[in-house]
């Protein structure tokens, strides 16, 4: 096994130039969800390069295909996302985004970089595994309803049906050189919430008169904390944060209506339509109460996602025998969401973390961020990585 290590890090090393311009490319050209028709060629172009064939689209602007290694075996899916977010970059980098503000300041071209590493890892060392891996270039991660669950929809998790799933992200929390894994659940469901108040607007002096959303708004937003804190099970996390409130003009008007925008989140799928259902009873109610109406929407996000304990354990053993123990560590819970998570209810998943961080040279800053950047020295790790948890798997199912 130690000889398999050493060819793939090898191979890392080889391909390390290339796949770094790939994600140089892929950084200065970088789409938004649905729209990634120019990403889909390039990564189709690659693998042909590479010599892979019979590759396929799917949902458009999806990438997949099989690899199918030397003798019969169980089949796994890799999944790397492809999108990138609207954000007007503000890194000065000869790979700096060519197109006006759309940024991958997500990672989602390391991510998508690494997987075709992966793939001509793979390739190389078919004679190395058994079995059938599935590789999955997946659209439209930031934008909801999201591609993982369309892809679902057009059978991506059939004909070969993957029996485990495995996904990286990048993490520039994590130092370079180093991964992380967290067992069990991971990431939060995420739904968004719309509330209009409706009241009766008019003199502010004379409120006797009208019906004043503001301080209704308000009533029903302090309200609704309750949910997550007498409602909620302690043992559960839950956020219900608002990041937008919109209403009236100036000091002396009562306004006609209150518009509210948050966010819930949690781990728990019951307790989500729960949730949400509270959610619409209290904030319509305590505005009837007062006399106004609410109107209340959810947009229904990600589900939470979960790694499955067992494989996710595997992976973290083979992690360690390829990068050694001390640079795998474990993580915390994570309230944000991610479309990975679609995938988690019905295969064995695991969804991991790739270290990107080097303080020295100056790279700190976070996801959806305009600096964000990586240390592109971590895409040897991401490649090399990928493709040893994908045949230690498949050598476990032997
Ligand atoms: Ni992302």
């Amino acid at each position: 096994m130690n000889d398999l290590i050493q060819k793939i890090k090898s191979l890392s090393e080889d391909y390390y130039e290339e796949i770094k311009e790939v994600r140089r490319h892929l950084h200065a050209n970088p789409e938004l969800s649905f729209e990634e028709h120019n990403t889909a060629s390039f990564i189709e172009q690659k693998l042909e390069e590479f010599g892979i064939q019979e590759v396929h689209r799917i949902a458009e602007t999806g990438v997949t295909f099989c690899l199918e290694g030397n003798g019969k075996g169980k089949t796994i899916a890799l999944r790397a996302d492809i999108d990138a977010l609207p954000i007007t970059e503000e890194n000065d980098v000869s790979y700096c985004s060519q197109n006006d503000g759309v940024m991958h300041a997500c990672g989602h071209d390391v991510h998508t970089a690494n997987l075709l590493g992966a793939a001509k890892i793979l390739n190389e060392l078919k004679d190395h595994w058994t079995g059938t891996i599935k590789f999955i270039f997946q659209p439209a991660e930031e934008k909801s309803p999201g591609g993982a669950s369309i892809l679902i929809k057009e059978g991506i998790l059939e004909n070969p049906k993957p029996e485990n799933i495995l996904g990286q992200h990048v993490m520039p929390l994590i130092d370079a050189g180093k991964v992380g894994f967290k067992k069990g659940k991971y990431m939060a469901s995420a739904d968004e919430i719309y509330l209009t108040v409706k009241g009766k607007g008019g003199h502010a002096a004379m409120p006797e008169n009208f019906v004043d959303p503001i301080a209704i708004t308000s009533q029903i937003i302090v309200s609704l904390q309750q949910i997550v804190s007498r409602f909620a099970n302690p043992k559960m996390p839950t956020v219900l944060s608002f990041g937008k409130i919109a209403g009236g003009t100036i000091t002396n008007i009562i306004p006609d209506e209150v518009k509210v925008e948050g966010t819930f989140r949690t781990f728990n799928e019951e307790w989500r339509k729960e949730a949400l259902e509270k959610i619409r009873k209290m904030a319509t109610s305590i505005a009837e109460s007062m006399g106004a109406s609410c109107e209340v929407s959810f947009a229904p996000g990600y589900p939470f996602l979960i790694n499955d304990e067992d494989y996710t354990e595997r992976n973290i053993e083979a992690a360690k025998k390829y990068l050694g123990a001390e640079n795998v560590e474990e993580l915390d819970l994570w309230m944000a969401a991610e479309d990975f998570a679609s995938y988690s209810h019905r295969v064995d998943a695991c969804f991991y973390r790739l270290g990107t961080r080097n303080e020295e040279k100056g790279i700190t800053s976070g996801v959806h961020t305009p600096t964000f950047d990586i240390d592109e020295t971590s895409l040897k790790i991401g490649m090399g990585l990928m493709a040893f948890l994908a045949i230690e798997e498949l050598e476990f199912s032997q």
